[in-house]
């Protein structure tokens, strides 16, 4: 049974990069799969939040979410603190996953920075909570921006690692040869990886200290122009094949954000713009941005007027989660040898 699952975290400043890479990828997959989208509220705390802010982006992800069009009739949205099985499960796997594999993630090398002995240990074991919360589904698709592949192979190995250290006992109980599926990254399309407005060889984030290097989903129309006016580009012009995009990351960047802002491919937005300056192709890209964010930023606004009505859907969605989550929790205590909660 396919199934996929995703995340993202409610730290504020969602953006460009989180809508390309992430949510705007989550919509039409809701024709194909059963779909699971979180708010993954536990992966906040593993960086100082405030109690305040981080109610309300909470609320954020979540009508963003409903925003961007996932159907929370058909498919679940939740926010992860609400499911106490992922942080069961998150405690198994950091019983799986080995220290020298958490030693090699290179997101907590970025995020801890050069002072490592003053992290917090959640910010070390981040991907064993990352993997519990696709594994506690059983999910086999994971819809996700390129920063995260190494999460993914993380999670292919923990799931590999108990299939492996506990494969008779899952035999035994009837689970067949392996418990839990290898979940596979979907990482497709022109804006995998989308950079900052300011710096093409840095990925745009939600931490940056420039607001200008990023477009953030609640900007408005003027703001998102004033931003694309301002992008760093290069004195060159549009090439008119992607090979012209060769050493220009801002080129390269901008490009891509047209192209996935248009569900075209690349070679498309050049075929037809090569040879247009850039002071001609950003109020295009500007236009199509706001064109295409400004909906999503009026709904959002509509939504978060109406704190009781998200909470109840995230309510909902705990509960329909926890449906699916609890008895794989179970089974996994099973498979241990821990006694059955009555
Ligand atoms: P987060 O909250 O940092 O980002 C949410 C999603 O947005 C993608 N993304 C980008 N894509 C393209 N260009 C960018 N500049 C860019 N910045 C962010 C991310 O790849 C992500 O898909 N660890 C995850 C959250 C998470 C999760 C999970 C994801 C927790 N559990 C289980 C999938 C499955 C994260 O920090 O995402």
């Amino acid at each position: 049974e396919p199934r996929v699952f995703s995340g993202i975290q409610p730290t504020g400043n969602l953006h460009l990069g989180n809508y390309l890479g992430a949510l705007s990828r989550f919509v039409p997959l809701q024709r194909e799969y059963n779909c699971i989208y979180c708010v993954v509220d536990l992966h906040a705390i593993t960086v100082a939040q405030d109690p305040v802010e981080l109610t309300a982006a909470i609320r954020e992800v979540t009508a963003a979410y409903l925003a961007a069009g996932i159907d929370v009739k058909r498919h679940i949205v939740f926010n992860q603190s609400q499911v106490p099985a992922h942080a069961e499960l998150a405690w198994v796997f950091n019983c799986v996953a080995r220290m020298g594999w958490l030693n090699r993630m290179t997101q907590f090398k970025e995020k801890a920075g050069k002072d490592k002995e003053n992290a917090s240990v959640g910010l070390f074991a981040y991907p064993t909570l990352m993997a519990a919360d696709i594994l506690v589904y059983r999910a086999t698709h994971v819809p996700v921006g390129e920063d995260q592949k190494q999460h993914l192979e993380l999670t292919r190995d923990i799931a590999a690692k108990f299939n492996n250290d506990f494969s008779a006992r899952i035999a035994a109980l009837g689970h067949g040869d392996g418990f839990f599926p290898m979940p596979e990254p979907l990482i497709q399309g022109p804006a995998t990886r989308v950079m900052s407005l300011r710096d093409g060889t840095k990925k745009m984030s939600k931490s940056d200290p420039s607001d200008y290097s990023r477009i953030n989903l609640v900007d408005d129309a003027e703001t998102i122009a004033l931003k694309i006016r301002k992008a760093k580009t290069d004195p060159m012009d549009l090439p008119s094949e992607p090979k012209g995009l060769e050493g220009r990351p801002e080129a390269d960047n901008l490009v891509g954000i047209y192209a996935a802002l248009s569900g075209q491919a690349k070679e498309a937005v050049l075929a037809e713009h090569g040879g247009k300056q850039f002071s001609a192709f950003k109020p295009l890209l500007a236009d199509l941005a706001v064109e295409k964010l400004s909906p999503i930023a009026d709904e959002m606004r509509r939504l978060k007027a109406d704190p009781g009505y998200i909470d109840g859907v995230l309510a909902d969605g705990a509960e329909r989660a926890a449906a699916i989550a609890g008895p794989v929790v179970a089974s996994v205590k099973e498979i241990l040898g821990m006694l059955a909660t009555r």
